[in-house]
């Protein structure tokens, strides 16, 4: 997409670009390789954020993994967390005895991993690992171990590679910081 189309006149910048995502979610594909060898993971994607950055992940993966998806709600249309947490899809298959990968797209207080986390955890999972796309370590509310993160990033709204505001954006191939103008007043 050139970023003169349509939906970059509403970014204040560019702050990821599509060849840095490339890069850097090859690598993260490299060590969960690593990680893996010998196993077959679960890798569940948390809907619908992390949608793009989990189907190029996946394809830089070479182990037997199985994916599943997830769908939870924690933001409305507003660009701050509600805090509450709520599974409105879940699971299409148990995760008993399972390596569990959860893939975000962005932690930001880190309620909706920790909250989830403790689910997996009730599930019986053999193991929990948290990889997100990006981190915004300055917002976090609660104390939580991120396993893998591409990105740290600063306390700005992103939309971009399935980060949405108000379901928009998502298709946007780079991630870039929203002009304050389309959600203040
Ligand atoms: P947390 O529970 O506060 O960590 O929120 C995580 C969720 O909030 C993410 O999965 C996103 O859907 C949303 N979110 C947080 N920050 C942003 C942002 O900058 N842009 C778009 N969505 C965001
Ligand atoms: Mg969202």
């Amino acid at each position: 997409m050139d970023t003169n189309a349509v939906l970059y006149q509403d970014l204040e910048k560019i702050l990821v670009t599509r060849e840095e995502i490339a890069k850097s979610v090859k690598e993260l594909g490299q060590k969960l390789t690593e990680k893996f060898r010998g196993e077959s993971p679960v890798f569940i994607c948390i809907l619908k954020g992390a949608s793009v950055f989990f189907t190029d992940l996946i394809r830089e993966i070479d182990v037997p993994l199985t994916t599943d998806f997830m769908v939870v709600s924690s933001y409305g249309s507003s660009t701050k967390t509600t805090g509450v947490v709520k599974i409105v899809k879940d699971l299409d298959k148990p995760v008993v005895g399972k390596h569990v990968v959860l893939v975000e797209d962005i932690v930001d207080s880190g309620m909706t991993l920790s909250y989830l986390k403790k689910v997996f955890a009730n599930r019986e999972a053999a193991s929990v690992s948290i990889v997100t796309l990006l981190d915004k370590p300055a917002r976090r509310r609660v104390e939580l171990n991120v396993d893998y993160s591409c990105f740290n990033i600063p306390d700005a709204f992103v939309v971009g590679y399935g980060l949405d505001y108000d379901e928009k954006y998502r298709n946007l191939p780079d991630i870039g910081v929203l002009h304050p103008r389309i959600y203040e007043n």
